[in-house]
């Protein structure tokens, strides 16, 4: 690509992501469609489309829609019966480590791959105790992890894997979907995702029977109109949601393939500047381009903080994902394996990263011209 660094033009503000909307008026049809049939939730006829036409989309057999991701998070672990101990990353957000917590779980937090910064399969081993009974890894920024070598401890140890796939809608390796590793994936459907229902959520299940319970665990734990057999939650998709990601769906080719050129210019406009390092994909087969994280080396002129701030004064609003680390919030930091020296990896990439602007509606130019700022001191 030859290409040339603009003026710094920048319509401001400028924020990290902006969620993907279809034009108003091709959701009305949509919304007539519920106000005719008045049936508003609990597994409506959008609720079932949009159930099957991911599954057709994403290349999976069984999938639950969930009003969003952190209820798919609780409620996996809650299907498969997690308790004791559970290995994850301290690289991510929140929501992952919180999911432990609402099941009465013990995190203990493994350090991540230097270049990935996914959950560093080679530290696992050292983390699993006898009341370990599973692993939550994140695909993070949409790189998959090493699928293949986590599902070996799992497999040595009996360990279940529920991936947090929050970041990897749409992502490929080379065998198909990421989501059908593991024993779960759970995605999120939140505004600020490539796929968005506003609010929203799913568990890709492997079976038919594993997605009935998950569908009753989502439901209350109701089976039928007078037997509840768990605390199940309310984590059921509203027909607005789904009908909304009817929609959505037909946009969403379009929306990745516009990120792909954003992630391609930056790349094109960074690659030569000193200090700053994309970080590079996973090796998939097919990418969602979901963030654009750089890290900020030492040899830059300015400290990440500054080049966040040099950004911001420019109506930039860029997000150093992930800082800080899930263990240094209050309900974590006092875990043995929170501590920084379990984590040199994941707390040198938290100093370093940030993660610029990349949504469809972000133009090439304005990419270039963030990218000029980066790259002009
Ligand atoms: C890695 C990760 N896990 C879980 C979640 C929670 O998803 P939701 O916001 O849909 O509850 C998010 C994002 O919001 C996320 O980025």
């Amino acid at each position: 690509m030859n290409m040339r660094l603009p003026d710094v033009v920048v319509q401001k503000p400028i924020y990290v992501t902006q969620p993907a909307l279809p034009p108003l008026e091709e959701f009305i049809p949509y919304l007539q469609e519920i106000w005719d049939k008045k049936i508003l939730t609990n597994g409506g006829p959008f609720h079932q489309q949009l159930e099957k036409a991911l599954c057709d989309y994403l290349g999976v057999k069984h999938l639950a829609l969930f009003s969003n991701g952190t209820l798919g998070l609780v409620t996996a672990l809650q299907a498969l019966r997690i308790t004791g101990e559970v290995i994850t990353t301290p690289y991510s957000f929140v929501a992952t480590a919180h999911s432990l917590l609402w099941n009465g779980i013990k995190p203990v937090f493994v350090d991540v791959d230097p270049n990935t910064l996914n959950l560093d399969p080679a530290k696992i081993e050292a983390a699993i105790t006898p009341q370990t009974t599973a692993i939550m890894p994140v695909h993070c920024y949409g790189h998959p992890c090493d699928t293949k070598a986590i599902q070996k401890i799992a497999d040595n140890y009996n360990l279940r894997v529920i991936y947090d796939a929050a970041h990897a809608f749409g992502v490929k390796d080379e065998g198909g979907s990421v989501l059908r590793h593991g024993d779960l994936s759970v995605l999120s459907f939140h505004a600020t995702k490539v796929f968005n229902t506003f609010e929203g959520g799913a568990i890709i299940c492997p079976d038919a029977k594993t997605k009935l319970r998950i569908d009753q665990l989502k439901n209350f734990g109701f089976v039928d109109e007078t037997t509840v057999v768990a605390p199940g939650i309310n984590g059921k998709m509203s027909e607005i949601n789904a009908a909304f990601g009817m929609l959505q769906l037909k946009h969403i080719d379009a929306a990745l393939a516009r990120r792909k050129e954003i992630d391609a210019t930056y790349r094109e406009l960074l690659k030569g500047v000193k200090g700053i390092r994309c970080l590079q994909d996973a090796g998939e087969a097919v990418a969602n381009y979901s963030y654009f994280p750089i890290l900020v080396d030492a040899d830059y002129p300015l400290s990440r903080d500054d080049l966040y701030q040099k950004l911001k004064d420019n109506g930039i609003f860029a997000r150093r994902y992930f800082y800080p680390l899930i263990t240094d919030f209050p309900m974590y930091r006092g875990l043995p394996s929170a501590h920084r020296d379990n984590l040199p990896v994941a707390t040198a990439a938290s100093q370093k990263v940030m993660c610029l602007p990349i949504y469809p509606n972000l133009t090439i130019n304005q990419a270039s011209s963030i990218a000029q700022l980066i790259a002009v001191q």
